[in-house]
């Protein structure tokens, strides 16, 4: 069986940021099941201008904004890794988000929150998880926060507490539970 692609939207550009180790944490986690093809899609790569209106209402998309799309629509599914500011996401993803709408339609999408105090980044979770419903996407009720990142992983972003190894395999197991599903009820309509 083709594996799923399931890129990861690293939601983060903050000068001396933490979160793109969790992104390199999950994204060879994903690899090492054997059924995922995983990718990084970095923000701050990226680097998208503010958005002025959405892909499929222009014909004069900024660069990188048509091969940003074209990977979101070859995905199974996404997974979004974005740091909590001030209770909610960072603008920076909103921004990146806002700019398609066709190419989320129906897929499952797994977030990480992470962050430097006690809770994880719970508080962006909720809101991010309603942005994606409206998206026409399928936010999954499992869900990987991280507190503490600057000491609960190292910089190759190796989790210091075996604790983020069983989180992981269960966010990633349900992630694929939902991506499975949905790429099979979408093969039978074709
Ligand atoms: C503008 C800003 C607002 C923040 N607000 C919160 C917050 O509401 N809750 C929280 O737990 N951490 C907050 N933090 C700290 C982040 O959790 C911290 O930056 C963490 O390392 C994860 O994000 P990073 O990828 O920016 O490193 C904030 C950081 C910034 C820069």
């Amino acid at each position: 069986m083709e594996p799923f692609y399931i890129p990861i939207i690293l939601g983060s550009v903050r000068r001396g940021r933490q979160s793109p180790k969790v992104a390199r944490f999950l994204a060879e986690r994903m690899r090492r099941t054997g059924r995922i093809e995983a990718e990084i899609l970095d923000l701050a790569e990226y680097n998208f201008p503010i958005m002025e209106e959405r892909l499929h209402h222009r014909d004069d998309p900024p660069p990188g904004v048509r091969e940003f799309a074209a990977k979101l629509a070859r995905a199974h599914a996404i997974v979004i890794v974005t740091p909590e500011y001030n209770n909610g996401y960072p603008g920076v993803l909103k921004n990146a988000l806002d700019y398609f709408y066709p190419e989320y339609k129906r897929k499952p999408v797994g977030i990480a929150t992470v962050s430097s105090g006690d809770f994880g980044g719970i508080r962006c979770l909720a809101q991010l998880r309603l942005v994606m419903f409206n998206l026409g996407a399928v936010p999954i009720p499992a869900a990987f926060p991280v507190p503490r990142v600057q000491d609960n992983f190292d910089d190759e972003g190796n989790p210091r507490e075996p604790l983020f190894e069983k989180s992981a395999a269960s966010f990633l197991g349900e992630l694929l539970w939902f991506t499975e599903a949905v790429t099979a009820q979408k093969a039978r309509e074709r």
